[in-house]
């Protein structure tokens, strides 16, 4: 795991988004794993921001999503969907064809994650994974558990995750209960994995992914067996990793 510090998250929003355009311009028709929340917004604005002034091409790229809430449609403005579109998609020269979130609209969970983990294994997995993290460790909606979960399932949201995401929507009543995420299997099997972190309520989240036990209860503790893990985090949620890279 290689560990990056950031002034802020202006700062960790570049650094991050210099190590997505590196991999699109050595790779134009790379494979990205994406992230939601609203850590990576800043690294997405910058991306648009450069593809506008011509410094990078998104024309080939193919994109997966790591999650979806279940029950939201594509048009939900609360959906991870629409999310992508307004933040990422529709700023930049990418092909909406070669754009995948998993289908929260389809009832049936077990056809939806079977489908997706199908098209993200015949898209070779991707180049490189963008990752934030929950308060609790989560990635992707990969809560803590008593085991590491496979491919892409249905989760139950913990009770933290819906009050932490309770924000982003007018009440806690509205938040969905449930999700489709790609499993830890699935992420680690990612060539690349960028994970980015800011701010203070992240602190305790960030030591226990670098520093913890590789344990279930941490799903990101299982980035420190990745060979290829680059953590790009701000001088606050570092804040209790001091002295220890
Ligand atoms: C959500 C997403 C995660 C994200 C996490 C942190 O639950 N499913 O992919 O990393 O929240 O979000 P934020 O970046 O807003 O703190």
């Amino acid at each position: 795991m290689k560990i990056i510090h950031a002034k802020d998250y202006a700062d960790m929003s570049r650094k991050a988004a210099n190590i997505i355009s590196a991999q699109v311009i050595l790779k134009p028709d790379c494979v990205l794993g994406l992230a939601t929340g609203t850590t990576p917004i800043g690294a997405y604005h910058q991306l648009i921001d450069w593809y506008k002034k011509g410094d990078v091409d998104f024309s080939q790229v193919k994109t997966y999503n790591l999650d979806e809430y279940r029950g939201l449609t594509h048009e939900d403005p609360q959906s991870y969907h629409y999310f992508m579109n307004k933040e990422f998609f529709s700023g930049i020269n990418i092909d909406l064809a070669n754009t995948h979130v998993p289908d929260g609209a389809n009832p049936d969970a077990e056809a939806a994650c079977k489908a997706y983990d199908k098209m993200v294994a015949d898209a070779g997995y991707p180049d490189l994974q963008l990752l934030g993290i929950g308060r609790n460790g989560h990635i992707g909606f990969n809560e803590p558990a008593d085991a590491f979960s496979k491919g892409t399932h249905c989760v139950d949201l913990t009770e933290s995750t819906i009050e932490a995401n309770s924000r982003l929507f007018e009440k806690e009543e509205d938040v969905p209960r449930q999700a489709y995420t790609m499993g830890v299997q699935t992420i680690m099997n990612a060539r690349m994995i960028l994970m980015v972190a800011n701010g203070k309520n992240k602190a305790q989240a960030v030591h226990d992914m670098c520093f913890g036990p590789v344990a279930p209860s941490c799903p990101a503790s299982i980035l420190q067996l990745h060979a290829n893990c680059v953590v790009v985090a701000d001088d606050e949620a570092l804040s209790l990793c001091e002295g220890q890279y």
